[in-house]
């Protein structure tokens, strides 16, 4: 539990102050001029987490003030968490980010989100491909014990189908997680956001000419034709979608690249598809050169698939439909649940 001094007074700078420049603590002030402050002093509740720290503007003003105003706004926030026991998070998401600088865009959004929510642990994650994963940083959300979650969707426009998706992915995954979870709420309607007509007019005058000829050096370099034998196709049908497809199709890009797929074994390529055929079987992946299919896959049967049949070369039965002629059912899962930390 974090705490406060008891015998801070109010004119004191408190104990959960840290003092970069040795402005002191605990009562009287320093015969410093006003132009020696700190650019911004930092302070933060004992025992909480680096997401606590606060930091204040230079102010040139006389010390003592500084620091009574830092130490109100500190035990306000702390004593806010002591008595409504709250740990709140904003994840900011976005689909995919294979390069550096919009995994940079990301940290930036959430530096901008922090400085307006000094109260909340921000973060940000992926849907399709890039880390974390969507899946990865809610279940280090849930690991931390907050309390409430607020989703935003970096997604313009979103699609119905996509906010489907993201609860029900969200549902199945706390069926596999015994832990008690946050609530959570998911922002919906940003097309109508009331600040979108001044992004707008400030994304056009940011806009930069673009040189529309055809790139005759690309024409002139040519492709190389991949040689992996291996193809793994995860389904985007509807069916599969609103079933979790994405969380599947991020969870096996980012496993192919940390494993190197492509270049181990016989090599693998993975891509989307349209309906593969068998949609109450969703969220369905298929397996070539076999051509097996592969139904109910989570993000468990995936490991399973790629250790033992994309990298061993043998059929996950467990998870596989193989064509009888007559209708299947999903078989109920043969994984286990998802397990505690
Ligand atoms: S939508 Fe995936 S198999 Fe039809």
């Amino acid at each position: 539990m974090p705490e406060l001094s008891r015998n801070c007074k109010r004119r004191a700078v408190p104990d959960n102050v840290t003092d970069p420049k040795g402005l002191g603590r605990q009562g009287k002030a320093q015969t410093r001029e006003p132009g020696d402050l700190p650019d911004t002093i930092e302070f933060r509740g004992r025992g909480l987490p680096p997401e606590w720290l606060v930091r204040e503007p230079r102010v040139r003003a006389r010390r003592h003030f500084v620091a009574s105003l830092a130490y109100s706004r500190a035990r306000h926030a702390v004593t806010k968490q002591i008595e409504t026991d709250e740990r709140r998070a904003v994840l900011l998401i976005a689909k995919s980010a294979f390069a550096a600088a919009p995994h940079a865009d990301m940290a930036r959004l959430v530096g901008v989100m922090a400085e307006r929510r000094p109260d909340a642990v921000v973060r940000y994650a992926f849907t399709e491909q890039g880390t974390p994963s969507l899946r990865d940083a809610l279940l280090a959300l849930v690991g931390e014990g907050c309390s409430h979650v607020s989703i935003v969707p970096l997604v313009l426009p979103m699609e119905p189908s996509f906010q489907i998706w993201l609860e029900k992915v969200i549902r199945r995954w706390r069926s596999e997680d015994d832990r008690p979870w946050p609530d959570m709420a998911i922002t919906t309607q940003i097309a109508a956001s009331s600040v979108m007509a001044a992004l707008l007019a400030d994304l056009v005058a940011s806009a930069k000419p673009i040189d529309p000829a055809v790139d005759q050096k690309l024409l002139a370099e040519g492709s190389l034709v991949p040689d992996q034998k291996r193809r793994a196709l995860v389904c985007q049908g509807g069916p599969c979608n609103g079933a979790g497809a994405d969380a599947i199709w991020c969870h096996l890009r980012n496993e192919q690249q940390r494993l190197k797929l492509r270049t181990t074994g016989d090599g693998t390529m993975t891509a989307k598809s349209t309906c593969l055929g068998p949609c109450n079987l969703a969220p369905v992946v298929q397996v070539f050169p076999e051509g097996t299919y592969y139904g109910g896959v989570t993000e468990a049967a995936i490991d399973r698939i790629i250790t033992e049949h994309l990298l061993g070369g043998t059929v996950v039965e467990d998870f596989a439909y193989h064509p009888t002629g007559r209708k299947q059912r999903l078989r109920p899962p043969q994984i286990p649940s998802f397990p505690n930390p």
